[in-house]
């Protein structure tokens, strides 16, 4: 039985990807900064391990906790929408913290298991804003558009051990708790020249439009997971597909 561990598993896309893995007969690690195991179905499949990405010492704990994995995702991440200008470098830097250098270091973290066991995948959950520049995203498009590079070139370095690296691309998801999230971290990020900009973004937001479930996401990290001739990058979400295509 495969084992894959899960970051970021309280809400949204990280909550259902372990529930579609267990539900598919695989162990489950989920991860979260406060584990709540009530939030996944009771099982003796799944394991629930506290971690805080952007904490060294968190991430050697709950690796060392772990174990033998087959597979890791990095999905925990948080949203920021805000006008350069606007947003302070503490925050910018919080960003980053979790989206981009929480995900290489846990890659870091796993990476001898896999190599010493030639043997392993790394999927990456970035984001479908890397692929088209649109305001007010400029930092937290940075922070993912990172992790493609860091991944395309990792999969070079790793082909030799039998080591696979995916990115999955999700769409825009209204319905995960990603948006109330990073309003923490928005105050003061729209400054009062950028407000009209970010009134048209907020007003496209409110038309009907394709959009990503969190089901989706659990499908991309699946087939990343289990094929071993899925391409690097993985849209996923109607929304996701057509922006790819
Ligand atoms: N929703 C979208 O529109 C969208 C679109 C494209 C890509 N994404 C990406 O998809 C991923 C999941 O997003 P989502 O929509 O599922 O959002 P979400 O519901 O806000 O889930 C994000 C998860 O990441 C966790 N997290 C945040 N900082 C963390 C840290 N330092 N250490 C460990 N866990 C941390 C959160 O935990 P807490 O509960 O402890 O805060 C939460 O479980 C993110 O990487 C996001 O950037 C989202």
């Amino acid at each position: 039985m495969k084992t894959i561990l899960i970051t970021g598993c309280s809400t949204g896309f990280g909550l259902e990807t372990a529930r579609y893995f267990l539900d598919r007969g695989w162990q489950v690690i989920a991860t979260m900064r406060k584990p709540e195991a009530s939030v996944l179905p009771p099982s003796p499949n799944l394991r629930v391990l506290p971690l805080d990405v952007t904490d060294a010492d968190s991430i050697a704990t709950a690796v060392a906790a772990a174990g033998q994995i087959d597979v890791l995702v990095n999905n925990a991440g948080i949203g920021l929408l805000g006008a350069v200008e606007g947003t302070g470098m503490d925050v910018a830097r919080q960003v980053f913290e979790a989206n981009t250098f929480g995900t290489f270091a846990m890659t870091q973290a796993v990476l001898p298991q896999f190599r010493q066991r030639r043997a392993g995948v790394v999927i990456n959950v970035t984001s479908t804003v890397t692929l088209v520049p649109l305001p007010l995203l400029a930092v937290y498009t940075a922070s993912k558009a990172a992790v493609n590079a860091f991944t395309e070139c990792l999969a070079l370095e790793l082909a030799q051990f039998g080591v696979r690296t995916h990115l999955v691309l999700p769409g825009r998801a209204p319905d995960t708790a990603f948006g109330q999230n990073a309003r923490a971290l928005m105050a003061g990020t729209i400054p009062p020249a950028y407000d009209a900009l970010a009134q048209g973004i907020f007003a496209r937001w409110g038309e009907p439009s394709l959009i990503t479930t969190a089901v989706e996401v659990a499908e991309g990290v699946w087939r990343a997971a289990t094929d071993a001739a899925a391409p690097m990058r993985i849209p996923a979400g109607a929304d996701a597909v057509a922006l790819a295509a």
